[in-house]
C-alpha cells in the first residue's frame, strides 16, 4: 500500500498491507489472521507524528470509526468518549462548542484522538494528560480490550506507557474529563499578545483556541504546504547542574521548568537556531525558516534524507552544548 498521502511529511514509502478498520469490535479477529499475528502491528492515524525513513515491514493498521458521545454528565464536568479516529482538532472545536472546556490550547494539533494520548500531546502550558479520564486499547497479544486509567498510561512530557511498548496496544478510543467551567491558561505570551490584539479582555474558551491557531499558523508551516511532522526534536530535559552550568555561558537561553524536581528543560529549538540551521536546506530536506525545531519536506525529499539532516543536527548540538536532543516522531524503518 502506497504511503505517499498517509504521512504529513509527504515521502514516499509503501507497506506491505494497510486494513482499515472501522469498527473495534472486529481487531481481534482481523488480528488473528496470518498476515497479521504474531507480528507487532503499526497503527497509523493522521500520519502526523512519523518519518517513513525506510518501507515498513509490518502491516499498518488505520482506525476509522469517528464516534463521538457523551458518556457521563453531571452538568460541571462530563466524559466524552471518543473514538480512535476522529480528528482531532475537529474534536477540540466540538467539546468548545458543546459548552466543555479544557482543550482550547490544543487547538489545531494535527493527528487524530487516538494518536494523543501515545506521546502525550502538549501545546502552550497544557497536557492531553490533564484532561484524559481513561484509554481504550485492544492488545493484540493477549487478545484482551484493556481499558487504562490516567494513572496507568504513566504520562510525561511527550511521553507515555504507549510509546515504552510502541506495539502492544492499539488504542481504540478515548475517554475525556472536561469541565464546563473554564480556567484558562493565557501565560504563554503569545495568547495575551494575540487576544489583546483582537481587543479580547475577557477571553472565552474559544477565543483562547482563535489565539493558538493564530499563532501556530504564524510560526508552524502547514503540512498541506510544506511536509512536516511539527516539532522534530523533543526539547531535553537535563540535571538542574547541567542547566545552571549552560546558563551561565549562555544567559540569554531558556529554561523551563523539568517533569521532576532537580530537573529543568531545555530549548531544542534555541539550541538548533544557535547551531545555525533555521532555513537551512539540503536539497528538499530543510528546516522551517520560522521555527528551528521544524524539518521540512520542500517536495521531494526522501525520508533517508530527512533522517541524515536530523541526525546532523542533533549531532552539532551535542558537540556544541553537550546536549542530546531525540526524535519527537516515531522513526519507522531505520533506527535513530
Ligand atoms: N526558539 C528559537 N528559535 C526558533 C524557535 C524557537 O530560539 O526558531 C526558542 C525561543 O526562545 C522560544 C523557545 O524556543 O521562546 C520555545 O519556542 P516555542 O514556544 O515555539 O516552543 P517549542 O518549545 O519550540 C513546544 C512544542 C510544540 C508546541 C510549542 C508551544 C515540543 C517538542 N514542542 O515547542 O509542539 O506547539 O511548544 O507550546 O515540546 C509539536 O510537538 O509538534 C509541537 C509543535
Amino acid at each position: 500500500a502506497p504511503l505517499l498521502t498517509r504521512n504529513t511529511f509527504g515521502v514516499e514509502a509503501t507497506a506491505p498491507l494497510l486494513a482499515e478498520v472501522s469498527d473495534a469490535a472486529a481487531l481481534p479477529e482481523l488480528l488473528a489472521r496470518p498476515e497479521f499475528a504474531g507480528r507487532p502491528t503499526l497503527v497509523i492515524g493522521g500520519g502526523s507524528n512519523l518519518l517513513f525513513a525506510g518501507n515498513p515491514d509490518v502491516p499498518l493498521l488505520a482506525l476509522t470509526a469517528r464516534g463521538v458521545r457523551i458518556v457521563r454528565d453531571d452538568g460541571e464536568r462530563a466524559i466524552v468518549r471518543a473514538d480512535a479516529g476522529v480528528a482531532w482538532h475537529w474534536f477540540v472545536m466540538h467539546t468548545l462548542a458543546e459548552g466543555f472546556a479544557g482543550l482550547e490550547n490544543l487547538a489545531l494539533i494535527p493527528g487524530t484522538v487516538g494518536a494523543a494520548p501515545i506521546q502525550n500531546i502538549g501545546a502552550y502550558g497544557v497536557e492531553v494528560r490533564e484532561f484524559i479520564h481513561a484509554v481504550e486499547a485492544f492488545e493484540p497479544a493477549t487478545g484482551q480490550v484493556r481499558r487504562l486509567d490516567a494513572q496507568a498510561c504513566a504520562f510525561a512530557y511527550r511521553d507515555s506507557v504507549f510509546k515504552h511498548a510502541p506495539d502492544r496496544y492499539v488504542v481504540t478510543a478515548v475517554e475525556f474529563d472536561l469541565p464546563r467551567a473554564p480556567s484558562l491558561k493565557l501565560d504563554y505570551a503569545g495568547i495575551g499578545d494575540a487576544l489583546a490584539a483582537k481587543g479580547i479582555a475577557n477571553p472565552t474558551p474559544h477565543d483562547v483556541a482563535e489565539a493558538v491557531i493564530a499563532i501556530r499558523r504564524q510560526k508552524l508551516p502547514d503540512p498541506v504546504v510544506l511536509g512536516n511532522a511539527g516539532s522534530f526534536f523533543k526539547n531535553p530535559i537535563v540535571p538542574m547542574a547541567q542547566a545552571e552550568a549552560l546558563l551561565s555561558e549562555y544567559p540569554q537561553m531558556p529554561v523551563f521548568r523539568g517533569s521532576d524536581a532537580g530537573t529543568k528543560k531545555l530549548s531544542a529549538a534555541w539550541f538548533i537556531d544557535a547551531c545555525g540551521w533555521k532555513g537551512h536546506r539540503d536539497g528538499d530536506a530543510g528546516v522551517a525558516p520560522t521555527h528551528a525545531l521544524v524539518l521540512v519536506n520542500h517536495g521531494n525529499a526522501t525520508g533517508r534524507q530527512l533522517l541524515d539532516l536530523a541526525r546532523r543536527i542533533a549531532d552539532s548540538v551535542q558537540t556544541r552544548f553537550g546536549v542530546a536532543i531525540e526524535p519527537e516522531p516515531r522513526v519507522i524503518g531505520a533506527a535513530w
